[in-house]
């Protein structure tokens, strides 16, 4: 439709249709079926008549082709002007076939990943009849102990914002109107990454200059990239809830960054302004909320029961209706929903692309590439003709998917199922082997939401058993799944080999079992610190600078006196196979810099270079290191390429507290290498 036939049908649609559009409501209100929710459920007395305005449903369940097109139909059809409702549903790391979670796509640092994992959960979520997806997570992360760090691309703002681009552009393609193709809704604006002692739905505390620097540039990225949806955060900045914050939802995403599209609140979001004591009742919720710029209510009904009185009663302005409802109706539009609410899709056509060839491949590259050597004494890979011991409580369950998998296919291959095929080792007991695999971790139900915790070590049990195996005078090479970093201190001694592999997915059987047997070469990156201990929590590689900054033996410094500073293995640390040499960079022009990487080993590798900066001097103060820039590049044995990064000044931008930027001016210290902890080398002049 154009925007002048958008425009027509707003002013021909009474107000209870206007209002109606800005509602979402849960699929199995309209279709049945048992709602798996994502947030508190309650008897929200939705009468047909209601039903039949809203704007847009969630699948709080699981869905087919069928079912949204059944959703769909129910609510145009009782629509006085037949239209479409919005489909939306969290395709966090893919949809049918379940790729990595995100935070260890992030460790990939490859963006074509990242783009891949969006287009791929797109695909099969187009062919189910969605329309939106409820990523990409974009909350920087510095706090293991919070449960949704395993959504986030990680604690780097310049790698959530490249990884979060890229899932965007995987997601939308060259337009959301694709039939294969979902909206994307950036999320959650913003600072949710900080709740208080990672407990979840605590309370934050957080500087503009903070927003400024660290939180908010990952959802512009989102926002530069086509993102048509941002869902506001279950927290608060300034003591306003981001649901009704005018300052950040008008003044900041709108003004400052640009965004034009659809603001949808979290589940039940606006209801609980109630707890905050802002709101006596859900209609006064309303009114707050779209009178500080929220356009979609999720799961309150707020917006459904109480607007179209609260217009009448002259506390909230029709035209504040108007133009809220004008964004749900371009979105539909920019999703071709008036032509196609159904995105042409059907069961036949859902069978045929979920869990196809090309995007089972996709999931296993992902897994591959996401995986993070930490400690290999040359166990690994494992020769031919040994004996394998293959124990451990993840050896031989498909609990391997993640949080946020709803839809993930059944059953997934196990470990076990996975090595059973493998004819170069022979599996055998503990005491028989040669090797022992012991696979380990977290519970699906650990991470995500709703999964925040205070011990993040492994349990006794874990580490008796670890030591037990040990003490048996053989290798043991862990295998990790888990949602976030672990602390391993304790364990590492006891282990020949780590593998960190995550929550990998559909494919994370053959991937891990392809990893251990050497077909494929390691090249994950932490994308997240690993602590030595909790009490360092919260730790990151781009801390702000100390006025005391830690000296050996001595006092009155930045330091512990019981933990040393340093993490267990730092941001952006990942063994290979091989080992790669990182030549002395060379600054070819004022703000270029080249620098030679060798593949020194016998086999073929992926090195991850990484670019660290701070400026030798500035008007604000800057994190002691942080990452800029990275290429990753595979190289064959003795092969040395040279890569060039140029340092243009927006990685190095700075924000005071109203927004203004800080360019950089002057010297500014690089240091290239392929963890955060190296030293630095190299510097350009602004
Ligand atoms: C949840 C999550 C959010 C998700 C939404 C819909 O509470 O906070 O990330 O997209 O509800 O499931």
């Amino acid at each position: 439709m154009t925007q002048h036939a958008l425009i027509e049908l707003l002013n021909d649609m009474t107000l209870e249709e206007k209002t109606g559009q800005l509602a979402q409501v849960p699929v199995v209100s309209c279709i049945g079926g048992i709602s798996e929710p994502t947030g508190p459920m309650e008897a929200y007395s939705l009468t047909p008549e209601l039903l039949k305005f809203c704007g847009s449903v969630i699948c709080d369940r699981p869905v087919t082709a069928e079912d949204t097109a059944n959703a769909i139909r129910s609510v145009m059809e009782e629509q006085p002007h037949h239209i479409p409702p919005v489909v939306m549903r969290d395709v966090i790391h893919g949809c049918h076939t379940v790729f990595p979670i995100p935070l260890a796509i992030g460790c990939t640092f490859d963006e074509a990943q990242a783009e891949a994992m969006g287009r791929c959960g797109a695909i099969e979520g187009a062919a189910k009849g969605l329309h939106v997806t409820f990523a990409p997570m974009l909350d920087v992360v510095r706090d293991p102990r919070w449960g949704r760090v395993m959504e986030s691309p990680g604690e780097s703002p310049a790698l959530c914002a490249a990884m979060g681009a890229a899932m965007v552009r995987g997601t939308r393609g060259d337009g959301c109107d694709n039939k294969d193709r979902l909206a994307a809704c950036a999320k959650h604006f913003v600072g949710y990454g900080l709740s208080q002692a990672g407990q979840e739905y605590a309370p934050i505390d957080v500087s503009r200059t903070e927003l400024y620097n660290t939180y908010l540039p990952p959802f512009q990225a989102a926002v530069d990239a086509g993102a048509e949806l941002v869902m506001s955060a279950f927290v608060a900045i300034d003591r306003t809830p981001c649901v009704c914050n005018e300052w950040l939802l008008k003044d900041v995403l709108r003004d400052r960054m640009g965004f034009d599209g659809v603001v949808i609140s979290d589940w039940g979001d606006v209801e609980q302004l109630a707890n905050h004591a802002l709101a006596g009742d859900l209609s006064e919720a309303a009114q707050l909320s779209l009178q500080g710029g929220l356009t979609m209510d999720m799961m309150s009904m707020a917006y459904l029961k109480h607007l179209p009185q609260l217009v009448r009663e002259g506390k909230v302005s029709e035209q504040a209706i108007d133009e809220a409802c004008l964004k749900v109706l371009e979105l539909k539009n920019k999703l071709g929903l008036f032509e196609d609410p159904f995105k042409n899709t059907s069961l036949e056509e859902e069978e045929k692309v979920c869990g196809c060839q090309e995007i089972r491949q996709a999931a296993y590259e992902a897994a591959v590439s996401s995986c993070v050597l930490l400690k290999n004494d040359g166990t690994l890979p494992l020769q031919s003709g040994i004996k394998v011991a293959l124990t451990g409580s993840h050896a031989d369950n498909g609990d391997i998917l993640g949080g946020w998998s709803a839809d993930g296919c059944y059953p997934i291959e196990t470990l076990l199922q996975s090595f059973q095929k493998e004819s170069r080792v022979a599996l055998t007991d503990t005491a028989n082997a040669d090797v022992i695999l012991y696979a380990i971790g977290e519970r699906q139900q650990e991470t995500g939401e709703d999964a925040s915790k205070t011990k993040i070590e492994l349990t006794a049990e874990q580490l008796d058993e670890l030591k037990r195996l040990h003490a048996l005078n053989k290798p043991v090479v862990l295998l990790l799944f888990c949602g976030r970093p672990l602390i391993l201190t304790e364990a590492l001694p006891y282990c020949n080999a780590v593998l960190n592999v995550w929550f990998p997915g559909t494919a994370g059987a053959a991937a891990i079992r392809a990893l251990v047997m050497g077909d494929e070469n390691p090249s994950g990156h932490l994308s997240m610190t690993v602590p030595r201990s909790l009490g360092q929590v919260p730790i990151h590689h781009d801390r702000l600078s100390s006025a005391r900054p830690f000296k050996e033996n001595s006092g009155f410094v930045n330091r512990y006196i019981d933990e040393v500073n340093d993490p267990l293995f730092p941001f952006g640390y990942g063994l290979s196979y091989t080992t790669f040499a990182i030549g002395e960079p060379r600054t070819v022009a004022p703000t270029v810099v080249e620098v030679p990487v060798t593949n020194t080993g016998d086999r073929e590798g992926a090195a991850v270079v990484q670019v660290y900066a701070r400026l030798r001097h500035g008007r604000l103060m800057q994190p002691d290191k942080r990452l800029i820039a990275w290429q990753k590049r595979t190289l064959q044995p003795d092969e040395t390429q040279t890569l060039t990064f140029r340092i243009t000044p927006d990685k190095l931008r700075l924000y005071d507290a109203a927004g203004n930027a800080v360019e950089p001016e002057g010297i500014c210290d690089l240091a290239i290498g392929d963890r955060s902890d190296c030293a630095f080398n190299a510097h350009v002049v602004f």
